[in-house]
């Protein structure tokens, strides 16, 4: 049963939507030292929708400095390199993401949301510590939870025994996925992230979020992405089903050197930050977060 689970499990990943081909194009420029973002919006611009997003998200008051910009090479000359990465994988994870999770009881629009927030968290949590990678903060904490698109049909015929398991032996919920299905979300995210070929930091980012002390190659960037989840979590956005049985590793806290007051301090910054982000109560769908605009590609 397990092992037949498993390899239904194997090949939805592999039939879930991937990143779009000039996104992974677009990245790669992206990495190279001698990158030329004029190159890079010539790529980009070869797909209107992920482009119309990126305009968007760039004008919003999140990355917004001056007046609005409404051509992609100046938006990413504007946002910079590493600015670009995160707009760029957040305009392609919107579509993707855009569909209700009904076993974590998550309406369409909220997986994005939650995810949006986990990451604007998570940049902030890296700013404060001087993890001098934000953008890659920002980009575990986005794609977080991305094993959930996946687990959520396995998770819907089990999940009174989930939740049963859970409370009865006072263990997190991803504990009793794992426990009653042999997977949890955090697990078969990480195999998403491997099977998007993205690198392997975010593929431990990813499998270790609710066990960040498993970690064995970027445990600060797996500590940054768990604090970020469950700041998410306290300030309500996008909780859905498995939200408040989330445990929270205090090693997270002792490992990044934070005091309760940064913490404070964090948390009331984040809700700033969601907010300028255009997470508001109204966005009721990822379009209406990020929504398509009319732009020009140069
Ligand atoms: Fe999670
Ligand atoms: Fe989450």
């Amino acid at each position: 049963m397990q092992e037949n689970l498993g390899s239904q499990i194997t090949a939805d990943i592999h039939r879930l939507e991937s990143l779009p081909a000039i996104v992974v194009q677009a990245l790669d420029q992206l990495s190279q030292p001698d990158v030329n973002l004029r190159q890079v919006s010539e790529v980009i611009g070869q797909d209107s929708v992920i482009t119309a997003r990126m305009m968007s998200i760039a004008n919003s008051v999140y990355y917004r400095r001056g007046a609005a910009v409404h051509r992609l090479s100046d938006a990413l000359v504007r946002l910079g390199i590493s600015m670009v990465k995160e707009v760029l994988l957040t305009a392609s994870v919107i579509g993707i993401m855009d569909r209700p999770l009904n076993a974590y009881q998550l309406d369409r629009g909220q997986i994005f949301r939650h995810s949006l927030a986990t990451a604007i968290g998570a940049r902030l949590i890296a700013q404060r510590v001087n993890y001098p990678y934000r953008e890659e903060a920002y980009i575990a904490g986005l794609l977080h939870d991305i094993g959930k698109l996946i687990f959520d049909r396995y998770l819907q015929d089990r999940y009174t025994e989930v939740i049963e398991h859970a409370t009865t032996n006072e263990v997190a919920f991803v504990d009793a996925e794992a426990h009653i299905l042999g997977y949890d979300h955090a697990q078969i995210g990480g195999l998403v992230i491997a099977a998007w070929d993205l690198p392997a930091r975010f593929v431990e980012a990813v499998a270790t979020h609710h066990s960040p002390s498993t970690a064995k190659d970027f445990p600060e960037l797996a500590y940054i992405v768990h604090l970020a989840n469950a700041f998410t979590l306290s300030l309500g956005l996008d909780v859905g089903g498995d939200g408040l049985m989330m445990m929270v590793d205090a090693e997270a806290i002792t490992r990044l050197s934070l005091d309760a007051d940064q913490i404070d301090e964090l948390i009331s910054d984040m809700a700033q930050a969601v907010v300028d982000a255009g997470l508001g109560v109204d966005a009721a769908t990822a379009d209406s977060v990020y929504g398509d605009e009319a732009v020009s590609v140069a």
